[in-house]
């Protein structure tokens, strides 16, 4: 344990997976109790210890409520809250005018405001403690309006921007709140970025997706790698600990040097 969070109760949306998986992981391994709040089942239950992983839709608002309730009334405490879940729009690539106006309002629901139903849901549990984080997952598309996906783009700029609003408001409070920005992850939603451009090449010139990845990977990320769920998850639960007292409002990318300006 480098920042020992023993007692302390965390909340995960989107833990099931990816990046979320990661960070619900390294809280446990810090000694915090956590829920994960995820659509799905978590894919590797094992490797997770007494974790509670509770089937939640964060688009809907009252099973989000719900499930605040029944944590609080179970644990009888939140401390973080981490808001991982998200999707795109699963047409990537496209300039704005081929993406269907439908797939706009999904992309919206989860990213925007299943962020915006765990911090309405939980705020007044952190309130009451005094002393806690809430943490939001944007991504570097939100910094510079990524022609990759534009609905993502533009939901992961208003989670960064919510997330600012959310900073001010609990200040007073003592709770602290900050986004990451993560760049290039290998994650089923990045390998699904990849396999929607591939579906779309010639079948003779497609490269495989680690060909693509690579290729990307020399082109965007000045430290020329992937970023691991767990460098993501390491600062997740640096935030969360007394040595992040000071930091919020804060967008940090874990990106490589990806974006650079924000
Ligand atoms: N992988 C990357 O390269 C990358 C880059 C930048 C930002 N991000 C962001 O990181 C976060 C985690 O993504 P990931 O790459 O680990 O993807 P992932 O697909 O592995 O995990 C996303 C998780 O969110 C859950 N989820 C989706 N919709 C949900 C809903 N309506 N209700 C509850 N749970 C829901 C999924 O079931 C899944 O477990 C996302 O917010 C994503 O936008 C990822």
């Amino acid at each position: 344990m480098k920042f020992d969070l023993s007692g302390q109760v965390v909340v995960v949306s989107g833990g099931s997976s990816g990046i979320g998986w990661a960070i619900a992981r390294e809280f446990r391994q810090e000694g915090a109790r956590v829920y994960v709040l995820d659509r799905q089942p978590i894919a590797a239950p094992g490797e997770f210890g007494d974790v509670m992983a509770l089937l939640t839709d964060v688009t809907d608002f009252s099973a989000v409520q719900r499930r605040a309730d029944e944590i609080t009334t179970q644990a009888g405490r939140v401390d973080h809250v981490v808001c991982a879940a998200g999707v795109g729009s699963g047409h990537f690539g496209f300039p704005f005018w081929n993406v269907p106006i439908e797939s706009w309002d999904r992309v919206w629901r989860v990213n925007v405001m299943g962020t915006v139903h765990l911090a309405q849901a939980f705020q007044p549990m952190l309130r009451e403690r005094g002393d806690g984080t809430l943490l939001t997952v944007a991504s570097v598309a939100g910094q510079i309006g990524s022609q990759t996906d534009p609905p993502y783009s533009a939901a992961k700029a208003a989670v960064i921007n919510f997330t600012q609003c959310t900073a001010k408001d609990l200040a007073p409070f003592g709770i602290r709140a900050n986004c990451l920005c993560p760049g290039m992850v290998r994650t089923p939603l990045n390998r699904s970025v990849y396999e929607s451009w591939a579906s779309r090449q010639p079948a003779d010139s497609t490269e495989t997706y680690d060909e693509w990845t690579d290729r990307k990977i020399r082109q965007v990320v000045p430290l020329q790698r992937w970023q691991e769920p767990e460098d993501v998850a390491a600062l997740a639960v640096f935030l969360a600990s007394p040595r992040g007292r000071n930091i919020t409002g804060q967008t940090l990318n874990v990106d490589g040097g990806f974006v650079m300006h924000w």
